[in-house]
């Protein structure tokens, strides 16, 4: 029964290209594969079976013809799928992509406190002269605390130490208090090492001051000591010397005024030139060129006694410093509450 192909293969084939053309997405292709592929009602698959109605005499030539139609449709539908494939992951990866170019976000960054920043100078100056760095409890007894410190119960000294007791009750050597500077450490190093001695001890100190400008209930202090068969003053004048031009740079000079602490003898307080006038005098050091930062001395005899060592064999220096006074002059911080406020905008700017 001629006829029954109704629409001749070249009319079909521009179809299909006119379709093919206007199809980009993976669903487009796959739409296109069942209108013309499919196995119940796709387009080719029904010629090939009208075929079996043509006149014996067309078959062959019309079968050549919609198996080429076919072979065309199956090759450019295999490309139309590949190419939509290949778009949809170059899509899929624009979009995971970055932009290399963008500037990046800015993420808040930690400060060192300036605190920690100067505890941490303050060590590393000592630990280039042969120091090391110890540790001491802040809970301590009279006994570390003052007596063993030639502080007798009655001394006058002790006034000058506004003292938190832990213990109202508590009397004697035992009693808990919380230490008001960290020369304790020197003791406790001293019952447990042999002479030669060369440490520091950074840490914490507590004292019933009032809050104000200068005044902390509790502050920062580096306590040092250096034992050792004929150590002298000159030892303790280089060391401190040495300390300061390491520390503050330049040519730093130290000056010593003589004074009073139980636990040494003689006794001194310590001035630094200001390393930012060279004496001349500016307003970091109140003008007058030099800052007192540290008390000093050779160790008294009494406290050898205390610790066991043998005082006609060793003799020994020692001193303390205020780190928080040395972080706001280093720092130029006007308000010593600044340190303790914990007030994340002053971390914020740079100190170091
Ligand atoms: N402990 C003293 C204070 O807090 C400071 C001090 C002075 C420590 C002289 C020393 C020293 O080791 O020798 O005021």
């Amino acid at each position: 029964m001629a006829g029954t192909v109704s629409v001749p293969p070249a009319e079909l084939r521009e179809l299909f290209d006119r379709e093919v053309a206007a199809a980009s997405t993976i669903d487009d292709a796959r739409r296109l594969k069942v209108d013309w592929l499919g196995r119940s009602h796709g387009r080719i698959t029904g010629l090939l079976a009208a075929l079996r109605d043509v006149p014996k005499e067309e078959k062959a030539a019309l079968g050549a013809q919609i198996n080429a139609l076919k072979k065309h449709v199956e090759e450019r539908l295999a490309a139309l799928e590949k190419e939509a494939v290949e778009r949809a992951a170059a899509a899929a990866e624009a979009e995971r992509a970055v932009d290399v170019t963008l500037p990046p976000r800015e993420l808040p960054v930690g400060r060192l406190h300036p605190i920690t920043i100067v505890r941490r100078r303050i060590e590393s100056a000592f630990r280039s002269l042969g120091y090391e760095v110890f540790d001491g409890p802040e809970v301590e007894t009279d006994w570390y605390n003052f007596e063993s410190l030639n502080f007798p119960p009655d001394h006058p000294a002790r006034d000058s130490f506004d003292t938190f007791f832990v213990e109202d009750g508590g009397i004697g050597k035992g009693r808990l208090l919380l230490r008001t500077h960290t020369s304790p450490v020197q003791m406790r190093t001293m019952e447990t090492i042999e002479p030669p001695i060369r440490i520091i001890v950074p840490g914490r100190v507590y004292r019933k001051d009032d809050i104000d400008p200068r005044h902390s209930p509790v502050f920062h202090q580096v306590e040092g000591l250096a034992v050792d068969e004929g150590i002298t003053f000159s030892d303790l004048r280089g060391t401190l010397a040495a300390f300061a031009t390491g520390f503050f740079g330049g040519r730093a000079e130290v000056r010593f005024a003589p004074t009073y602490f139980p636990f040494v003898e003689p006794g001194v307080d310590v001035a630094v030139s200001c390393v930012f006038c060279a004496k001349k005098g500016c307003r970091i050091f109140s003008g007058s060129g030099w800052i007192e930062i540290l008390g000093a001395g050779m160790v008294h005899p009494n406290v050898f006694a205390a610790a066991g060592i043998d005082a006609e064999r060793y003799t020994g220096f020692a001193f303390g410093m205020g780190i928080d006074r040395i972080a706001m002059l280093v720092h130029g911080i006007p308000d010593l509450r600044l340190l303790f406020e914990n007030d994340v905008r002053f971390l914020d700017r740079s100190w170091a």
